[in-house]
């Protein structure tokens, strides 16, 4: 194929090479497609279904679906925004999500997202799990009640850092991040704050320590401006925009 294929997302013309996503073509055209478990450096996961639009009349995951000649992808009716923002609904009752209190609160992507579709409150029984801090790593503490499962850290570890710190443990609702130590605790692994596992986390499960306040809220990654606009958190936690 020539590069010169188009499909049609909300009506607008997207062009696209072969081996593009939904999510590839749109982005580089500038056009966003909600998403969390997706960082186009990192192999598409397809795990958190946020990115889910309807594509010639099925429901499919935008990072993940190859783009095809012709075909109509819709990303903002009702129906695929009732159905994005239930999803992350459900993400927030599932974790402990503390936004006001979070280190992370305007420059974290989940939250983001739900500013984006709109979510004005949890709309489902809040789950409380229990679940714990690590703070036994000298430069970086991890929140678990905040992990969302998107397997980024773990596919950074994996691909980039060549260190494979990071896991996912159990199945469906039992299912957990872990640490790859004898102990379990990060400060036992041979973490370190420059891997690439470090800088990849959308939310505030994992965190640097020293910073956390460094820049004030009012000035945050997303505090003047929509994700739709300013993109990935990921794409600048190597400018410490926090
Ligand atoms: Fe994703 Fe962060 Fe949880 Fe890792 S710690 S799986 S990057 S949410
Ligand atoms: Fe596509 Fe998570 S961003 S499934």
């Amino acid at each position: 194929m020539s590069g010169n294929n188009t499909f049609k997302l909300d009506g607008k013309n997207i062009a696209f090479e072969d081996g593009d996503t939904i999510m590839d073509a749109a982005l580089r055209a500038g056009e966003y497609i909600p998403h969390l478990c997706h960082n186009p450096e990192f192999t598409p996961h397809g795990s958190c279904r946020v990115c889910v639009v309807n594509a010639n009349g099925r429901q499919v995951s935008a990072c993940t679906q190859p783009a095809m000649e012709n075909m109509e992808v819709d990303n903002s009716s009702d129906e695929i925004v009732n159905d994005r923002r239930a999803l992350l609904q459900m993400l927030f009752v599932e974790g402990n999500h503390v936004c006001p209190g979070c280190e992370k609160s305007g420059a974290c992507q989940l939250q983001a997202v739900a500013y984006y579709t709109n979510m004005l409150s949890p709309h489902f029984t809040h789950f409380f799990p229990q679940r714990s801090v690590d703070a036994s790593h000298a430069d970086i503490a991890i929140d678990f009640n905040r992990c969302i499962l998107c397997e980024l850290c773990v596919r950074a570890s994996r691909d980039v850092d060549h260190k494979n710190v990071f896991a996912i443990d159990g199945r469906g609702i039992n299912s957990h991040l872990v640490i790859n130590s004898v102990s379990g605790k990060l400060g036992d692994s041979n973490f370190a704050a420059t891997d690439k596992a470090a800088h990849v986390c959308p939310v505030g499960a994992i965190l640097p320590k020293h910073t956390a306040y460094d820049k004030p809220i009012g000035e945050r990654l997303y505090d003047k401006k929509p994700i739709s606009i300013v993109g990935d958190v990921a794409a600048h936690e190597q400018d410490e925009e926090r």
